[in-house]
């Protein structure tokens, strides 16, 4: 099922990586703007219920409702999580799907997702058996009304061809760390742009330094009186992905925004997507 762009924002407030910090953050990034939210059920590295509760405060303030908002969540193998976990780890994965999402919904507040993530596959050769079954029970939670669209993050184009070959549905969604010197993942982002599934792009600023200290990046930001993170941003819009940020700062959650507002040529976009290649 492909993804209608219009119901999408235009960025996502990541909350990983905020620990006790994660409502009164992700509370601000909804008063700032943002529309879009990522979490993961993985106590490890996300406060589910912490956004959660962040979501809470701002339909309690009338800032928000949720039919307002695009929620995002994910199941993580056991692999990927610490002892918190938040499903039976003997029950089967089939099993264990149902209950990462329903301590999801019941986290977050609400009865349905708009997009449930396979955080990674279980293996980095390629889509595994296990792979197939988790796909395949998330599959399940979306038919039955729990999330409207289904993805996978962490993904080689081997495990996207694998995917695709063993006849599963293809994902609406694909979630990846981007790095300019990969061609900003650009194997992926053309397979998904071949097929309408729609590219979310993380760590565009932590995996591309060398990028924001280029002279290109430091030409356009200066013209539109902007900083190089917020280029990179809208870079990535324009060469099609979903940008994420994570960012703990007002003023950065301000500036990513009004990223969207920037002036980028054609070129000067094909000449950022060429900068690191
Ligand atoms: N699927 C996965 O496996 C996976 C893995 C990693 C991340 N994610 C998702 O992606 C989200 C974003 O993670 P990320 O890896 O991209 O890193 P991030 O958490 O967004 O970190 C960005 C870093 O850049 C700094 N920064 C400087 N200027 C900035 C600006 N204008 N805007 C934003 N940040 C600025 C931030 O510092 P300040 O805080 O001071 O701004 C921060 O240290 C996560 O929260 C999570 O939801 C998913």
């Amino acid at each position: 099922m492909t993804v209608d762009p219009a119901s999408v924002p235009e960025f996502l407030y990541g909350t990983a990586w905020k620990e006790e910090r994660t409502p009164a953050l992700t509370e601000l990034a909804l008063r700032t703007g943002f529309r879009g939210i990522d979490t993961a059920n993985q106590r490890r590295h996300y406060v589910e219920a912490g956004v959660g509760q962040a979501l809470a405060a701002v339909y309690r303030a009338g800032v928000v409702t949720r039919s307002e908002l695009f929620l995002q969540t994910k199941f993580t193998y056991q692999g990927g999580q610490d002892h918190r976990l938040p499903y039976d780890p003997a029950a089967d994965l089939t099993v264990q799907v149902a209950q990462s999402m329903a301590s999801s919904l019941e986290h977050l507040g609400t009865d349905f997702v708009d997009s449930y993530v396979l955080h990674g596959p279980a293996s980095g050769r390629g889509w595994s058996d296990a792979d197939a079954e988790v796909w395949a029970a998330m599959t399940k939670e979306r038919d039955a009304g729990r999330a409207r669209w289904l993805g996978v993050s962490n993904v080689s184009a081997r495990h996207l061809a694998q995917m695709v070959a063993t006849g599963a549905e293809p994902p609406a969604f694909v979630q990846n760390r981007c790095f300019a010197r990969l061609g900003w993942d650009h194997e992926i982002r053309a397979f998904c742009a071949a097929r309408g599934i729609g590219y979310q792009g993380f760590s565009l600023l932590t995996a591309n330094s060398e990028v924001l200290g280029h002279p290109l990046v430091a030409r356009i930001a200066a013209r539109e009186g902007a900083t190089p993170a917020q280029v990179v941003f809208r870079f990535a819009r324009a060469v099609g992905m979903l940008p994420l940020t994570g960012t703990s700062s007002p003023e950065h959650m301000r500036q990513d925004l009004a990223s969207r507002s920037l002036a980028l040529s054609d070129e000067e976009a094909r000449a950022i997507e060429s900068l690191a290649a």
